[in-house]
């Protein structure tokens, strides 16, 4: 069932490159097309639609995050994230001008149900990202935007979380088509990016054993601390969840520009690091983020960078680094940057004796409020 991988986790991470495939699969064609004939909506409403929010948890809501700058950057909508749970026990502002994106792995998610069926007595229409066919998410919403990732085994979400992100560009192109935005044109340059990532996931699972090397050197860390800026904070979230859910190891995720609003305080003598900075392509975004890595390594960090193929600037802050690959689009490096991430924390998890596939106190689907 493992197909020789030690534990599911493993084999679902190095499933991720097909994940991506197949969720695109079948929806763009070679003349840069895209076909999404699935979403039920009348296209008339996804026109009209004047905001839309995304409600999830844990690491699909940190899918939504990724979709938050894809979306609004495409399509000209503006885009809330909300984890379920908060979103409805407040008094959110949703009507029929609201399209609420539902992002779930399992589709039994019970925060995340109970709040779509929030938004649609509010008169929203609902699209559910969701990966489990025929789930409750799925048959409660008004079109499923299936992501066709294969069963996800392992309780820690892997190949989910990036066939959510691939489902979540797919609709943010479908909709910048649909409502004729400035980026109209450079959808079908978008898609043929989008069919290179699996080839470009596959190159970094080939630098999987430096990553792992690294992590059997840090089995006594007892804390870690993940930055990352643009579409690299979620994906320092992510990072910082993995390790807390798999190896039970403190980390916390934060925006770099927050640094010097409070966490630089924490950062002392070989703290662990993780920085994923975007690429030296985007001039502004990327200074910004070495400036944090000066910050960080005048104090003493153990800085781990996850940058560019030949970002020389940003390695030479480095303790470590792990490169993806070269021109990758901004938008979507959060689809490369967080596999050494995923594989840090599978392989601390493993050097401290603890199982990886079911981590303690936690269930694959948390079908309770
Ligand atoms: O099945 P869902 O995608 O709705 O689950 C949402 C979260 O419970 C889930 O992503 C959780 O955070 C994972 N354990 C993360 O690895």
């Amino acid at each position: 069932v493992k197909d020789g991988y030690e534990t599911f986790m493993d084999k679902e991470i190095h499933e991720q490159p097909k994940a991506v495939a197949e969720t695109l699969r079948g929806r763009t064609s070679l003349d840069g097309r895209l076909h999404l004939d699935e979403l039920r909506i009348d296209e008339s409403v996804l026109r009209s639609v004047d905001k839309i929010i995304v409600v999830a948890c844990g690491t699909a809501a940190y899918a939504g995050h990724v979709a938050k700058y894809a979306i609004e950057h495409w399509c000209r909508v503006p885009v809330e994230v909300e984890l379920a749970h908060e979103f409805r026990y407040r008094d959110p502002v949703v009507n029929e001008k609201t399209l609420v994106v539902a992002i779930s792995q399992s589709g039994e998610t019970m925060d995340t149900l109970m709040a779509i069926r929030h938004a649609r007595e509010q008169g929203s229409k609902v699209l559910a990202i969701v990966n489990t066919h025929g789930s409750t998410i799925a048959r409660e919403s008004d079109a499923v935007l299936y992501t066709h990732a294969g069963p996800e085994v392992a309780v820690a979400s892997t190949k989910a979380f990036i066939a959510q992100i691939t489902a979540c560009y797919l609709l943010g192109l479908y909709l910048s088509e649909l409502r004729g935005n400035k980026y109209v044109d450079e959808v079908a340059t978008y898609l043929d990016e989008l069919g290179k990532m699996p080839s470009r996931i596959e190159e970094v699972l080939a630098e999987e054993e430096q990553v792992r090397t690294l992590a059997r050197s840090m089995a006594d860390v007892t804390s870690v601390l993940f930055l990352g800026r643009h579409v690299g904070f979620p994906v320092a979230l992510e990072g910082a969840l993995k390790l807390k859910e798999l190896a039970y190891i403190h980390a916390e995720g934060f925006a770099a520009g927050e640094l010097k609003h409070g966490p630089i305080a924490l950062i002392e003598e070989g703290l662990p690091v993780f920085v994923i900075v975007p690429t030296p392509r985007r001039p502004l975004l990327h200074s910004k983020v070495i400036s944090n890595l000066q910050e960080v390594k005048a104090r003493g960090a153990r800085v781990i960078v996850i940058a560019e193929e030949g970002d020389e600037e940003a390695a030479s802050y480095a303790t470590r680094v792990f490169w993806v690959p070269r021109s990758t689009p901004t938008l979507m490096m959060p689809l490369v940057t967080v596999v050494p991430l995923q594989i840090f924390a599978c392989e601390l998890a493993s050097v401290k004796g603890y199982d990886v596939d079911k981590p303690r106190n936690l269930a694959k689907s948390v079908t309770v409020e």
